[in-house]
């Protein structure tokens, strides 16, 4: 059970860190020397065996070993093969710990490699060209996640384009996604006169707003503001707000896979972001608190 618990530990381990694992790699050691020293204990400490007095062998040639005073009976017709009890406690206890740590390793197992599996399809999204993104304005940009599904995967993504980082595009995009509870953050400042721009892209409309001065985003259910970087500034939210990924392609941007920011130093093509693995609403990606959520099934 202690080899178990061990295993058990060390692969946890592999999800949650190396300290863990070393932890586990140690509890699997001991219980694994104990157990080998159990194990062989009947045969370290048994008494070495008597020393027969020795045999006078009659004159002549050897009996055959089946035949004479010295021979092994016969077994007899249908006599039954026993097994000893320690062969069934071996196998007992064996079969258990596989059990055990069958049912401990394949949760584990498969939300560590599941993702790997199961996040590679999602495409690349087209949100318009780089024209339709004037520089140092939040775009207010909606698009389907998955046209499949229809409107009930419409997202919401502020697009502000940073302008040119050494030669190259820079766009910041924020989830608008509130990182408390996950109601959608608004943004903070004027509103701009413009018409709303709708776009077919494939099989989704792609709809786009431009903002006038975005200052920074507020969430309407329990009052969590963000700067215009998506750090927090004030409420319940735990981190900043979570970004997109992007690609310019032929002249185009395109959306790719989110995710999770503990805190953005600098501004725009500047800043420094600290990125993680995507994590849901209200749960911390850094510090202490990020070891309550080791673990986070995919999607976006
Ligand atoms: S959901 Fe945004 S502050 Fe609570």
């Amino acid at each position: 059970m202690g080899f178990a618990v061990g295993i058990a530990v060390l692969l946890l381990g592999v999800v949650l860190g190396w300290l863990i694992v070393a932890v586990g790699a140690a509890i699997a050691a001991i219980f694994a020397f104990l157990w080998i020293r159990e194990v062989t204990s009947p045969v370290r400490t048994a008494e070495p065996p008597a020393v027969p007095e020795p045999v006078t062998r009659p004159a002549g040639p050897a009996p055959p070993a089946h035949k004479g005073r010295e021979a092994m009976p016969e077994p007899g017709e249908g006599e039954i093969i026993r097994f000893p009890r320690s062969r069934f406690l071996e196998g007992a206890t064996l079969g258990l710990g596989g059990v055990i740590g069958g049912i401990v390793t394949l949760p584990v197992a498969g939300f560590a490699l599941l993702p790997a599996f199961t996040d590679q399809g999602v495409d690349d999204i087209d949100v318009g060209a780089l024209d339709d993104f004037a520089e140092n304005r939040f775009v207010i940009t909606t698009f389907l996640l998955d046209p499949e599904q229809g409107e009930v995967s419409r997202r919401t993504a502020y697009v502000r384009n940073n302008g040119l980082l050494d030669g190259k595009p820079s766009f910041t995009i924020l989830s608008s996604r509130c990182v408390h509870l996950g109601c959608p953050v608004q943004v903070n400042g004027l509103p701009i006169d413009e018409e709303e721009k709708k776009e077919m892209i494939g099989k989704t409309e792609v709809r786009r707003i431009p903002t006038a001065a975005a200052v920074g985003f507020g969430c309407p259910c329990h009052g969590g503001q963000y700067d215009a970087e998506g750090n927090r500034t004030a409420g319940p939210p735990v981190r900043a707000l979570d970004r997109y990924g992007f690609k310019v392609k032929n002249g185009r941007l395109l959306l790719s896979k989110t995710y999770s920011v503990s805190k953005v130093e600098g501004k725009g093509s500047e800043a420094k972001i600290k990125k993680y693995e995507l994590m849901g609403p209200g749960q911390h990606v850094d510090g202490p608190e990020a070891l309550l959520y080791p673990i986070e099934p995919p999607g976006r």
